[in-house]
This record gives structure tokens, sequence and C-alpha cells, in this order.
């Protein structure tokens, strides 16, 4: 399984075997690994190239280290595609996932300046404020908070924004979400989303912004989100 005569280092051949174990699910997520005795025996190396390789992956994410009770299998990034207007519960249940969510605010408010612009209205217009922890099969991915013009997103309670907008937005009002622009950049959790997401302080995050349009052009919701960095990663396919 190793080969000695390589001139690829020993450790990251070590690695690459472990990351497509992950990857195929022979390692499966949130098991505990064999010791570093056990991999030295097997793989016939040192300690210390197994110790490096299983480093190397911890600080990739692949792996993660609980004090006194071993080295686990992280979970795989949920792979979000940037093609399609989607919702996150058309993400969710696209990946076989089960979304739910935790509201955490739900509340009409007059628009700041800020928000007002975003969705093209004039500034004090009432507006929902919906914050909503996301989760996937029960672990928080992202915070989400969305800004809605009340005049156009008519009765909503918080028993519809505890399924899914989109399909309150389509299906129940027959609106025609057509289009969005989003923008996409890294940040670190700050304490109150530490909580929500269930992650260290400081742990990374992608924050995103999206301002999403009807068939007409009006915009019908600003929204920001917070994702947890371990477990998303957003795929960009590219034409030249
Ligand atoms: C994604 C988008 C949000 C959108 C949400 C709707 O998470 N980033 O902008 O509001 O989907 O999701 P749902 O229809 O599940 O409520």
């Amino acid at each position: 399984m190793i080969d000695k005569s390589s001139p690829v280092p020993i450790y990251h051949q070590i690695e690459e075997q472990l990351k497509t174990q992950i990857e195929e699910g022979t390692l499966m997520s949130d098991s505990a690994l064999p010791s570093e005795r056990e991999y030295a025996e097997t793989f016939q190396v040192s300690r210390m190239t197994v110790r490096q390789a299983l480093n190397n992956l911890v600080n990739d994410g692949f792996l993660y280290r609980q004090k006194g009770r071993g080295t686990f299998v992280s979970k795989q990034k949920v792979e979000q595609k940037l093609l399609g207007l989607t919702s996150f519960t058309e993400d969710m249940v696209a990946r076989g996932l089960s979304p739910s969510n935790k509201l955490i605010t739900f509340e009409v408010f007059p628009a700041s300046d800020r928000i007002a612009k975003q969705l093209q209205i004039p500034p004090t217009t009432p507006v929902y404020e919906i914050q909503r922890v996301r989760l996937a099969d029960g672990i928080p991915m992202a915070i989400e908070t969305s800004y809605l013009p009340a005049s156009l997103i008519k009765g909503l309670t918080k028993e519809i924004i505890n399924h899914s907008l989109y399909n309150y937005v389509e299906n129940t009002l027959s609106l025609k979400i057509e289009r969005a622009t989003q923008q996409l950049e890294a940040s670190i959790a700050r304490e109150s989303e530490t909580k929500l997401l269930q992650i260290d302080k400081g742990a990374p995050i992608l924050l995103i912004s999206r301002t999403s349009f009807l068939k007409d052009g009006t915009p019908f919701e600003f929204v920001k989100s917070a994702y947890r960095a371990d477990r998303y990663k957003f795929v960009h396919h590219m034409d030249r």
C-alpha cells in the first residue's frame, strides 16, 4: 500500500489513502480512527510519519481530535453549486438531508436606509426581518437573516417560515422568482454566531448576501447568511 521507493513522501501517501477512504465512506464520519500505533504497523512506517499525516489531515479539516478520546473523521462538506437559484430546503433535499429551521427573529419593522436601498423601496416601508438557523439532519449549517417587503410577501407566519420561504412565494403567493445577485466573502464567527452554529469562537464562516428578484424585476428579498466553513463548500463551473 505504501511505496517506499516513490519520490512522494510517505506521510503524503498515507494522507492520500485516508482521504480516499473518507471520500468513499470506508472511513465513516464521526467514527474513531485506529491508533497511530496500529497505522504504523499496518503501513510498516514509524509513528512519527503517521502522526505527521494525521496532523495534516486535522489541519485540512478531514479529521478532528477530541481530548482523551482520539481522532475522528469529520463530516464531509455539503457541496453547493453556484449555478441555479435554489432554496436551502431544495439544496438539502437534493442531497438526501433533512432540512429544518430554528426561528430566532420574526418581526415587521420600518426599513432602514440600507435595507430600503437593497429592496428598492422607500425608507421606513414595513419589512419583515426573519432570522433562522438552518439545519441539515439536525446540524446547524447557516444563520440566515432575511428582509422581505411586507406588502409584497403577504401573510407570512412563523409556521410558514419554519418550512420553505421560496415554496410559499411560488406556490401560495404564485409569484415567479427569477434571478438573484449574490456576494460571498470569508469571515470569522462572532460570539452570537458561534452559539447558534455550534462552532468555536474564531471559526471560519462564509458570508453571503443575496438580493433576489421576481420576474417583473421587483426585489423581494435581501438575505444575509453566515455558513459554517467546515460544513460547506461552494463549487463553481466555468467555461472558456
Ligand atoms: C437560500 C438562500 C436564501 C433564501 C433561502 C430560501 O438559503 N441563500 O436567500 O431565502 O434559500 O430557502 P427556503 O425556501 O428553504 O426557506
